[in-house]
């Protein structure tokens, strides 16, 4: 009898401690979360530093998580192709959000996007802008990403701006729907941002005739356009036309490739 009571306490005992090093180790990992959590890469100007290499520390799921392959409601990725995802272009089988934009290989091919192309981290004491607004970019809160930047390769195509009538689906024939006809010589001082490969852009358009239209007017998510920079290019006109007058002539300076 004795014995056996020992042994029940040595159990009660055994539990005690094991209950209280959980609750210690679960506190502290929910310390460390919390930690991680507020960390101050998040913010300005800290995550305007911050390398992917910096992110994905603590994000790999940003990169690792895949997509559902059948929906709550029962309908099959492999079975709801949208239109875009029938394009040559389109490789492999569905991807999540990021890496479509991170790791594919026409994200790798033709852009260098960084977490903090899109993530710009948000105002303590303003908490969000939303809808983040032209006035206010710098400032969103951090879940929420600026459309702005999404604009920029998502945007319709401003066909009025280069005389085509219409839409390039329509007309694009009229050009041999090759862009190049007209941009070997116009606009030709483009791309020179951190989060594009201006070099591989120009090389895949050479053999690929949708590569431009598909930043352009291909995937336009919006039904306006983006007001581009204006940059000068070689043997432009003089004069400027009366739709450019407000335009930047630069990229945003947080786009500028650091030489
Ligand atoms: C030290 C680890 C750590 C680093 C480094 C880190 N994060 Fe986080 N981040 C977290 C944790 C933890 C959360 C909370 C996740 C949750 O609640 O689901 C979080 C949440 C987020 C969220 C969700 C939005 C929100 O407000 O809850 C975004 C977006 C995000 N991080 C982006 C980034 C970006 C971009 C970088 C690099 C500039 C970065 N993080 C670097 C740990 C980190
Ligand atoms: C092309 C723009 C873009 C890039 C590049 C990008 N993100 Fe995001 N990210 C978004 C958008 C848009 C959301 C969704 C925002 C929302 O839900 O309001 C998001 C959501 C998130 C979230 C929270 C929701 C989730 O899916 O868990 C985290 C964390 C995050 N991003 C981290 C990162 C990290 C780390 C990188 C770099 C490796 C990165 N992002 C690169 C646009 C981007
Ligand atoms: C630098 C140009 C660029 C920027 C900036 C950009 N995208 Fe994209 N986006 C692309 C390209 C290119 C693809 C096609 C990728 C492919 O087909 O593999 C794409 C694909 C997509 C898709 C389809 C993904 C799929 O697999 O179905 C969505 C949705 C999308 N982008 C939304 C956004 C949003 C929202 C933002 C802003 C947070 C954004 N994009 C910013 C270039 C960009
Ligand atoms: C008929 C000649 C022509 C063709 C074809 C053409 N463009 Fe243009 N594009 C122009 C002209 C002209 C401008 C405005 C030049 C200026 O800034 O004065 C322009 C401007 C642009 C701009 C900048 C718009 C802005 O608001 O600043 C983009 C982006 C562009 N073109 C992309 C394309 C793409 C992509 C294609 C093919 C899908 C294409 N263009 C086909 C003549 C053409
Ligand atoms: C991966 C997406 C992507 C592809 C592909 C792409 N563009 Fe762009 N393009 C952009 C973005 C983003 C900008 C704005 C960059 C900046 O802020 O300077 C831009 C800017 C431009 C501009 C404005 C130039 C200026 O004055 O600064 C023209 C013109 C243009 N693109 C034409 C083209 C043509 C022609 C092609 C094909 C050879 C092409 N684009 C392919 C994303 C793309």
């Amino acid at each position: 009898m004795k014995h056996k009571v020992t042994y029940l306490n040595k159990c009660i005992l055994f539990a005690v401690i094991a209950l209280c090093v959980n609750t210690v180790v679960a506190k502290d990992i929910m310390a460390q979360y919390d930690k991680a959590r507020r960390n101050l890469i998040h913010q300005k100007p800290l995550i305007d530093k911050a390398s992917n290499k910096d992110c994905l520390a603590c994000h790999q799921e940003i990169l690792k998580r895949n997509i559902r392959q059948v929906s709550p409601a029962g309908v099959k990725a492999k079975e709801s192709l949208a239109w875009y995802q029938t394009l040559d272009t389109y490789k492999g089988e569905q991807k999540t959000f990021h890496q479509r934009h991170l790791v594919t290989p026409l994200a790798k091919e033709l852009t260098n996007l960084k977490c903090n192309t899109c993530h710009q981290g948000n105002d303590l004491r303003e908490e969000s802008v939303i809808p983040p607004d032209s006035n206010n970019t710098t400032r969103t809160q951090r879940k929420h990403v600026n459309p702005n930047v999404c604009l920029m390769c998502h945007g319709k195509m401003n066909v009025a701006v280069m005389g085509i009538p219409e839409s390039w689906e329509k007309n694009g024939k009229l050009f041999n729907n090759d862009c190049l006809t007209c941009h070997a010589t116009i606009r030709t001082n483009r791309h020179k941002v951190n989060f594009l490969n201006a070099e591989a852009i120009e090389a895949s358009a050479k053999s690929h005739k949708d590569t431009c239209f598909g930043c352009h007017g291909g995937r336009a998510w919006y039904r306006i356009v983006y007001p581009y920079p204006r940059h000068k290019w070689e043997n432009m006109s003089e004069t400027i036309p009366d739709w450019a007058k407000n335009r930047p002539t630069e990229s945003d300076p947080r786009f500028l490739i650091k030489k």
